[in-house]
């Protein structure tokens, strides 16, 4: 249980920059960390280039780079193998580009988990493109704990390729993990709202389920887009069986090739318009 409170803190990790400004991290190669590999905290400006991280898929809570608090970031050219996070995206990070990265294995490319107990999270200006993610849980993922405030906006996911991962594209706005424990976990009548997911071009194999859209009821995904999305399941599934695309509360548009499809709550508000049943009372 302890484990995996101090994932989300990130506490513990082999090189970490607080308060560090146009900082450059290139041409490394980092192994094994116990815990988190790289993190940036309350920085910005922030070059990752051509680094290579390595931990075995069952080491856990290795998250690969870890963002908090932090602005400006271009992470490319990079590989990354870990028991966790790939790249994990925290509440204060915007503008934040990453390209040419190749995950695996891992839990792929995730902002948050946003929003636990209670708190504020704002997290923007997201893009993530020419990503290759294998051998893990989730793509793309981005995952906020119910009761939380804030928003997650203007969130790019371009030219992903997946191959043998459980869930490649996943938002879950009712995450929470073994740690949070009972009543915490339950529907709330507020969340950190999502806006303005773009996924182009998303393509490859999965071994569960390929789309993951399960916003709440509180404050249902708006501006959520997706576009040539084509998944096909992996020649080894799990032993459970595949499951069907699930699209809960989550309004956008999809276009180009969808496969497969079912993700139909997309189309239903006609654009990126739909009628909010609270209004936003937290602005980032
Ligand atoms: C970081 O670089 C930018 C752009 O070159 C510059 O404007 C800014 O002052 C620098 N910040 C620090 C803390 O050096
Ligand atoms: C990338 O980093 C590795 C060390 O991990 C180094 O050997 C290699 O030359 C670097 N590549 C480039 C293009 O700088
Ligand atoms: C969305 O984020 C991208 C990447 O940071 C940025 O270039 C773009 O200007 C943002 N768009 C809006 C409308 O803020
Ligand atoms: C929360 O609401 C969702 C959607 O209405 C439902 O599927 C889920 O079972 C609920 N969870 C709890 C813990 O009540």
């Amino acid at each position: 249980m302890t484990h995996l409170l101090l994932s989300f803190f990130c506490s513990f990790q082999l090189i970490r920059f607080y308060s560090s400004f146009n900082v450059s991290v290139r041409n490394i190669r980092i192994t094994n960390s116990p815990q988190c590999h790289l993190k940036f905290d309350s920085s910005g400006g922030i070059k990752v280039k051509n680094i290579t991280i390595s931990s075995p898929g069952d080491s856990l809570n290795t998250d690969g780079i870890h963002l908090q608090n932090t602005r400006d970031v271009d992470i490319r050219s990079s590989s990354i193998g870990c028991g966790d996070d790939c790249i994990s995206i925290q509440t204060g990070c915007s503008n934040v580009h990453m390209k040419n990265i190749n995950c695996n294995p891992g839990h792929g490319i995730s902002l948050g988990g946003l929003g636990k107990d209670n708190s504020l999270a704002c997290v923007s200006d997201v893009f993530a493109e020419h990503i290759n993610v294998e051998n893990a849980l989730y793509g793309v993922r981005i995952k906020t704990w119910q009761g939380g405030k804030g928003t997650v906006r203007n969130v790019t996911f371009s030219n992903v390729r997946v191959a043998n991962v459980a869930t490649p594209i996943a938002i879950d706005q009712f995450y929470c993990d073994a740690g949070g424990g009972g009543a915490r976990c339950g529907n709330r009548s507020d969340a950190v709202g999502i806006t303005g997911v773009a996924y182009r071009r998303v393509a490859g194999t999965y071994t569960y389920q390929p789309v993951r859209l399960a916003c709440s009821d509180a404050r249902p995904c708006t501006g959520v887009s997706m576009a040539d999305v084509r998944l096909s399941p992996a020649s080894a599934t799990g032993a459970g069986g595949l499951r069907q695309p699930l699209c809960w509360k989550s309004y956008g548009e999809a276009m180009g090739m969808i496969e497969p499809t079912g993700i139909a709550c997309l189309q239903r508000s006609n654009g990126f318009v739909m009628p909010l049943t609270k209004p936003f009372n937290y602005t980032c």
